[in-house]
């Protein structure tokens, strides 16, 4: 490999064809109705085991390869046992010192034969992704190089191929100046990582294809070729053909138009020669109302998006049309309208699947400079500076080129919405020429790059004005140019890492209420890992140079695509149906879908009391897109417990690709009106006290509990000879911190610095005085208590009154005052410490998933039953999970014959798990983690909520455990 290819910003590729729109041909129209490229046999797939030769440095190559390696193609090399896999986010994995890379350069070469029969065809080899640069030889003669990874590199091969045995040989470098233009936050990773295949063109064949459409008609041009003609299908049949004629125009009567939710297609195959190639038409119109609102079709459309990266635990990079197809189907079983090819072009036939499965597309050109601004040690964005690469002349062509690359290839589809030029990599003269260079193009798509819109009020190659992770109320208020009408968007926000995002609700409810807030795409789709055996690692597991740990671990789904509950939470803040109380049993159906009836699905409701269903049934629900319906359901008289609610739930009514009939797409719940049922008398038992200097024991017929004077809690209770208590009881407010938490675990704990935090980690609860009196026939204890972190002042300050009930039920009323000085607190409540052996229990209140206060979304109010295993959610990262709001009752089985049950006439939140929050804490991986050998149940007031401070904001105030007074009470008792 020839150094001035690779050191050299302005080669960037040499004898590439010219980039034009994804075309693939076949041998006949029935064929090129298939659309599915593995039968066409025009198209060789050059996919599968490779011979490989991995040098530590380019300057170990040799001419002469010996004892050659096998390696899948395509296919990430540090997942096949050469290099290591590197994760780093902003700072570059290399010495920032453009255009040159480390000498140390790891170079790959691949080889693999190839059998080949006379042929009139003219032979293209097309490596779809290639990091980070390629240079392609056939039987020993150099053909051609290319760079920017994410983009075809096509080389016209026919003549360095010779009839017979050919030898295809490619040299892979891990740099070349291009990866100064790929600085994206992912794990980093090298080699032929997308497919690779030769497609037999006809001599005289298409070079380009252009397609613009609108609500009419479709302009069609093919260049390459003197004639060519058309055959126009829709759902199978033949509608129109004809030959072309300069451009020509298809028109249209009512076409069916192309949405996310109606992604109606219609198939165009070209014949020109002998080649019939196939591209989807979709009518559709994208435009900027004087609202500032998006519209699609002339519809106003929100965004509900979702950034994608290719990751996968085990390929990396190198994910499969099978991967990408099942990413697609599940966003869009969660309500997700739009993927936003973070932070490059997907593989061309990604954007197949979002035509055909109907998600709007911001496709993202390969660029991101973000390292720059960390060069200098101080993290900052310069505009316009002139010693970075992006306002240098020389770079030009080379970012102009990743537009373009972007733009022809992916031109024809209906699910591009937008162009974006890239990502964090500042404003620069090469981004106005880039933008210059879109919209010369005049294609439908709006021009998005939020670089711009961070850095510099000045420009406006944006079209929309895009921010990253502001909260609304800031955002509203961020473009301070009033003179600037371009709708406000989100291109990142909810950062859904770990336990989390628990803010998406609140933000689509602002995108609602704000019509020039065109919405957002959620970062990021999913957890990237590597997974090793049955383990999943992250940054700084690899002994990497620089490194940002556990930061790639921030999907809206895990790594295996599974669903946590932020996703979940997601759902439902992205579903097309809200339902409000109208009074008189009547509600308000609101339909939020821009191009669907809410009657294509189903409505289900049903009114439950104490998680016991009363009365149930379905119906169908006529209202328009954008508008409402108001139904009626005759509520009963309901006497019960814990709590009634009227639950609905829109349903599919058919099996869709992503969902079977009877799936639910969408649920709201509403609380119902109830009489409260009369408590059942306990049995009166009778109690004996006896007190020693510290304790009162309290005896009753099967039960003994231990309250210490001391202590100011109880010490021991034993119930049927079984002791429930391993612990004394205690008030505890540490929650293993959330990667959510990252800024304020250091405020709130002790962690890696004994400076800056009140030290929740390290508790001490104190009794200062404990009275004792006797009470209708029992006891009770009112204690003066505090809970304080080491070297700190007192956290809270308690007061308990602690009744024991002539029968054994024990009823705590607890209240408490926050320290003036700390602003809020992860949560506050008892810690009970039970035998290992309690593991099943059922609860009424908010499941069956985690939830937290503003988490909860996806949760509804109901009689859950599980177990301490079930409930624990295994983050990547170890941290704070399953908890319940809205808890009324808790029945924990302490064994078969004993179940314990707390109740409370007031909610309050409940969590159990066998690991202590400080395991948690302490652990960097779910596999490190070890059981405490206890089951501990925590009975809190409150927990503070999750937000998305990881990257976001933080957490919204109403959502904090930050009021002073806190007060709760509820009872124990066994059964
Ligand atoms: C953004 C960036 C993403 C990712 C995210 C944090 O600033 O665009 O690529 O780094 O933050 O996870
Ligand atoms: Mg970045």
């Amino acid at each position: 490999m020839n150094k001035e290819y690779y050191e050299n910003p302005r080669i960037f590729e040499i004898n590439r064809v010219p980039s034009h729109s994804y075309m693939i041909p076949y041998e006949s129209e029935s064929a090129a109705l298939l659309m599915d490229r593995e039968k066409s046999e025009r198209f060789v797939s050059l996919n599968g085991e490779w011979d490989f030769k991995y040098f530590e440095s380019l300057a170990d190559l040799t001419e002469e390869i010996s004892n050659w390696d096998k390696i899948p193609v395509p296919s990430c090399w540090q997942l096949f046992g050469y290099d290591y896999p590197h994760y780093t986010n902003v700072n570059y994995p290399h010495p920032v010192d453009p255009p040159y890379v480390p000498d140390e350069n790891p170079c790959g070469v691949y080889r693999r034969f190839l059998d080949i029969e006379e042929t009139d065809k003219e032979m293209h080899l097309v490596f779809e992704g290639v990091n980070s640069c390629v240079c392609l030889y056939i039987n020993g003669k150099e053909v051609g190089y290319s760079q920017g990874s994410h983009n075809i590199a096509e080389f016209d091969v026919s003549a360095y191929l010779k009839e017979g045995r050919n030898e295809i040989r490619a040299e892979v470098l891990k740099w070349c100046d291009g990866s100064y233009l790929e600085d994206q936050d992912m794990f980093r990773f090298s080699g032929i990582f997308r497919d690779v295949y030769l497609l037999k063109r006809d001599k005289k064949h298409i070079s380009d294809i252009r397609i613009d459409t609108d609500l009419s008609e479709a302009k069609i041009s093919v260049s390459g070729v003197k004639e060519a003609e058309y055959s126009l299908y829709f759902e199978g049949e033949k509608i129109a053909s004809g030959k072309f004629e300069g451009e020509t125009v298809l028109k249209m009567k009512n076409p069916k138009l192309w949405s996310a939710e109606k992604p109606n297609l219609y198939k165009l195959i070209i014949k020109a020669g002998e080649e019939y190639i196939p591209q989807y038409i979709g009518f559709r119109t994208i435009e900027i109302s004087p609202a500032r609102e998006l519209l699609i079709n002339k519809k106003t459309v929100k965004i509900k998006g979702v950034n994608r990266h290719d990751s996968h635990p085990e390929k990396g990079h190198a994910v499969s049309l099978f991967d990408m197809r099942n990413d697609l189907l599940k966003m869009k079983a969660l309500n997700i309208n739009t993927v936003r090819t973070s932070h490059y072009p997907p593989a061309p036939e990604f954007l197949n699947l979002c035509d055909e499965l109907g998600l709007y597309v911001i496709d993202e050109a390969d660029l991101e400079t973000h390292g720059f601004v960390t060069k200098d040690i101080t993290y900052k964005y310069i505009p316009f500076n002139s010693e970075w690469i992006m306002d240098k002349p020389e770079w030009e062509a080379a970012m102009i080129d990743r537009a373009e690359r972007m733009l022809s290839r992916d031109k024809n589809h209906p699910s591009v919405i937008m162009w974006s030029l890239g990502n964090e990599s500042s404003m620069s003269v090469g981004h106005i020429k880039m933008g210059e260079f879109v919209r010369a193009q005049k294609t439908a798509p709006l021009v998005h790059f939020e670089s711009e819109c961070s850095c510099s009020r000045l420009t406006t190659t944006s079209d929309v004005y895009s921010k990253m992770y502001t909260r609304f109320d800031k955002w509203k208020n961020s473009n301070e140019n009033p003179d600037d009408l371009r709708p406000m968007f989100l291109c990142e926000y909810s950062h859904a890492m770990g336990n989390g995002p628990g803010d998406t609700y609140d933000y689509v409810e602002e995108f609602y209420k704000n019509p020039e807030m065109i919405g957002g795409c959620i970062w990021e789709w999913c957890d990237h890992a590597v997974k090793s055996g049955d383990k999943l690692y992250y940054g700084g597991d690899f002994n990497e140079s620089t490194h940002d740990g556990n930061f790639c671990v921030d999907g809206l789904v895990f790594a295996d695509r599974t669903f946590k509950a932020g996703t979940l939470n997601a759902k439902a803040a992205y579903q097309n149906m809200r339902v409000y109380p109208w009074g008189g049993g009547e509600y308000k159906v609101v339909n939020r879908f821009d191009f669907t009836n809410l009657n294509e699905y189903k409505l289900l409701w049903k009114i439950e009391a104490d998680g016991e269903v009363l009365q149930s049934g379905d119906t169908v629900v006529s209202a328009e897109p954008h508008s409402e319906a108001i139904i009626k359901v005759e509520i009963p008289e309901i006497c019960c417990k814990y709590g009634a609610f009227i639950t609905f739930s829109l349903v599919t009514r058919e099996d869709l690709p992503y969902a079977e009939a009877g799936y639910e797409i969408a649920f709201e719940q509403i609380a119902l009106p109830y009489e409260e049922k009369e408590e059942e008398a306990q049995a009166e038992k009778g109690i004996k006290t006896r007190e020693t200097e510290n304790d009162v024991e309290i005896i009753g017929e099967d039960f003994c509990y231990i309250f210490s004077k001391y202590y100011g809690t109880f010490t021991k209770m034993t119930v049927r000879g079984e002791e429930v208590l391993k612990k004394k009881l205690a008030l505890d407010a540490w929650r293993a911190p959330t990667d959510n938490d990252r800024h304020m675990r250091s405020v709130w704990g002790l962690i890696n610095n004994q400076s800056t935090g009140w030290n929740l980690n390290r508790p001490f609860n104190k009794c200062y005085s404990c009275e004792i009196s006797e009470n209708d026939g029992g006891v009770k204890f009112k204690t003066q208590n505090a809970l304080g972190g080491v070297s700190r002042n007192n956290a809270v300050r308690y007061e308990q009154e602690i009744t024991v009930s002539r029968s054994g039920e024990i009823s705590f009323a607890f209240s408490g005052r926050i320290y003036d000085k700390i602003e809020w607190i992860p949560r506050l409540g008892y810690e009970f410490y039970l035998p290992e052996a309690a593991e099943s229990f059922r609860y009424f209140g908010m499941g069956p998933m985690e939830n937290y206060v503003d988490m909860c979304h996806h949760a509804k109010y109901g009689l859950y039953e599980s177990t301490v295993d079930e409930n624990f959610v295994p983050y990547v990262n170890p941290q704070e999970n399953g908890n319940h709001t809205g808890v009324r009752m808790v029945e924990i089985k302490i064994s078969p014959a004993l179940t314990m049950k707390f109740e409370a006439a007031e909610p309050f939140e409940f969590g159990i798990s066998h690991y202590t929050s400080n395991e948690m804490t302490e652990k960097a991986h779910n596999f490190e983690l070890e059981k405490s050998g206890f089951t501990i149940a925590r009975i809190d007031y409150k927990q503070s909520g999750i937000g998305s401070h990881s990257c976001g904001d933080m957490l919204a105030e109403k959502y904090r455990l930050c009021e002073r007074e806190c007060a709760y009470s509820f009872k124990l008792s066994f059964k």
